[in-house]
């Protein structure tokens, strides 16, 4: 799946202009610059597909990228950002929330966390939006190169102590690091079963 070609499709700004349901589609979401657009380049191998960017707060658009004619992975703005003008941030945070709640053909939402700082609470926010929707969602934990190996498995800790409380969520942790590669072929061979 993920050998084949990829092309970016658009980028959406409100429910009406999503594209058809027409395929499966996995998204990610995550606090603004948790490293979800890094993660869809790591994944498909290509360096600036999505726009990522050291501002939080890059991505300001639903933006659709086609696996071939199958699968779509969705780039989501980021959530927890406060230093943009608030009515844009309400409105990023509006679709956001209408497309997590209301997409027929979203087979699972991955939910980005960092390494360093483990669930807070706008994330569990998120969980619980997923939760109500019924839309399973699964944590990767992003940014694993910036820790140490004892700082992450007591971040692992918190996390799974979190996620206890998430009827939706997907048991299963992925740790990654779209930097140095860890975890992206374990992630890649998790969409590309998804039926
Ligand atoms: P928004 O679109 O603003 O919500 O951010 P985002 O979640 O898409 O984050 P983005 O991918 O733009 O990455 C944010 C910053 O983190 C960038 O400077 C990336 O280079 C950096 N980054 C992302 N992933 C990793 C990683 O695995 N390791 C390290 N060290 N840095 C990373
Ligand atoms: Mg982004």
């Amino acid at each position: 799946l993920f050998a084949g070609p990829v092309d970016f499709v658009k980028g959406v700004v409100a429910m009406p202009g999503l594209p058809p349901a027409d395929r499966l589609e996995v998204c990610f979401a995550g606090r603004s610059n948790v490293g979800k657009s890094s993660l869809i380049n790591a994944l498909t191998g290509r360096k600036s597909l999505a726009r990522a960017s050291n501002t939080p707060g890059r991505t300001q658009e639903i933006n659709y990228f086609a696996l071939g004619e199958e699968r779509y992975l969705v780039d989501l703005p980021g959530y927890g950002y406060a230093e943009a003008p608030l009515p844009i941030v309400e409105k990023w945070q509006r679709l956001l929330k209408s497309y997590l709640a209301g997409r027929q053909t979203l087979r699972r939402a991955f939910v980005l966390v960092d390494t360093r700082h483990g669930v807070k609470p706008v994330d569990d926010e998120i969980m619980q939006l997923l939760d109500r929707s019924a839309v399973t969602f699964q944590v990767v934990m992003t940014k694993a190169d910036k820790v140490s190996r004892a700082e992450r498995m007591a971040i692992l800790d918190q996390v799974r102590g979190a996620l206890a409380k998430h009827p939706a969520a997907y048991p299963e942790l992925v740790v990654t690091s779209s930097e140095k590669g860890d975890g992206i072929e374990t992630l890649r061979a998790i969409i590309a079963t998804l039926e």
